[in-house]
């Protein structure tokens, strides 16, 4: 076992989730980054690379969107580390169309993988910071819950529906040191946004009073600052991170 605190960051190996890991480890974490099980080769390509820029981040296997999978990671990671003491739900997908147009699998799969794994991975992590009386949880969110988007009613549902998780819970563990919120991303430059057609991307540039997308590491830096042992005082809160495309 070691004296770090445990970390562990749900789509690690994204755009977004791999600043925040590095975030963390700079924060002197121990993180550990999750992966599609089908993912395992490019997860540990993804690893290999961190190793060489001086980041020593673990691996773990879970499907978010099952709730056993996800208490399977959680078992593996107590015997394996001990309790995690942060837990950062990013894992994200999004399948952009218009409602009339919409499949009931691309409702349920955003759903599920959006919003039903923060129930699912919480749910594994709460009991031991509870006990612990430290816990640091932060949500990944959206501006698009925020505001809407054509094109996302599904993914704007399930980023909306991490803001009442994130304030109810937060008053259920507020006595006993463990903070819950969530952060913001407006439009970052991942691998998210080759979806969007190239007219409709410049359209939401114009659109963003900064006049350009945001990078992973200003979301990152958001987090850490959410992570920090002396943040304790923030909780049910909500940071927006999106240039100014969206204040409120
Ligand atoms: N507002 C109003 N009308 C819009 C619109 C908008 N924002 N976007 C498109 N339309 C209109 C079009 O002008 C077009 O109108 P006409 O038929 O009159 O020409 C019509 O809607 C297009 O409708 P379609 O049914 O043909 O739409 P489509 O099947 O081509 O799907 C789409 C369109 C895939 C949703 C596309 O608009 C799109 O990709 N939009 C961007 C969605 C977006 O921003 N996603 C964010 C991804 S990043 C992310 O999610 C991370 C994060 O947290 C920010």
């Amino acid at each position: 076992m070691n004296n770090k605190k445990i970390a562990l960051v749900t789509g690690g190996i994204g755009g977004i989730g791999t600043e925040i890991c590095k975030h963390l480890a700079q924060q002197g974490r121990l993180v550990i980054a999750t992966h599609l099980p089908v993912e395992e080769n490019i997860a540990r390509a993804w690893q290999e690379s961190q190793k060489q820029t001086g980041y020593d981040i673990e691996l773990a296997a879970v499907d978010v969107g099952s709730f056993k999978s996800c208490a399977a990671m959680a078992q593996a990671i107590a015997e394996r580390f001990g309790h995690i003491s942060i837990l950062v739900n990013c894992a994200g997908i999004t399948r952009d169309i218009p409602l009339r147009k919409m499949e009931e699998s691309e409702w349920s799969s955003v759903l599920s993988t959006n919003l039903d794994s923060v129930f699912n991975v919480t749910r594994q992590v709460i009991n031991d910071m509870l006990t612990d009386g430290f816990g640091r949880i932060v949500n990944i969110s959206s501006v698009n819950a925020q505001k809407g988007q054509f094109g996302q009613t599904n993914y704007s549902a399930a980023k909306a529906g991490m803001h009442g998780f994130t304030k109810a819970l937060a008053q259920e563990v507020a006595k006993k040191g463990v903070t819950v919120n969530t952060v913001s991303p407006g439009y970052i430059a991942t691998n998210l946004m080759n979806a969007i057609p190239e007219e409709i991307l410049d359209k939401i540039i114009s659109a963003i009073p900064v006049g350009r997308l945001g990078r992973p590491d200003e979301i990152a830096r958001a987090v850490a600052f959410l992570c920090d042992d002396k943040s304790s005082f923030i909780t049910g809160s909500d940071l927006s991170v999106n240039g100014g495309l969206y204040m409120h």
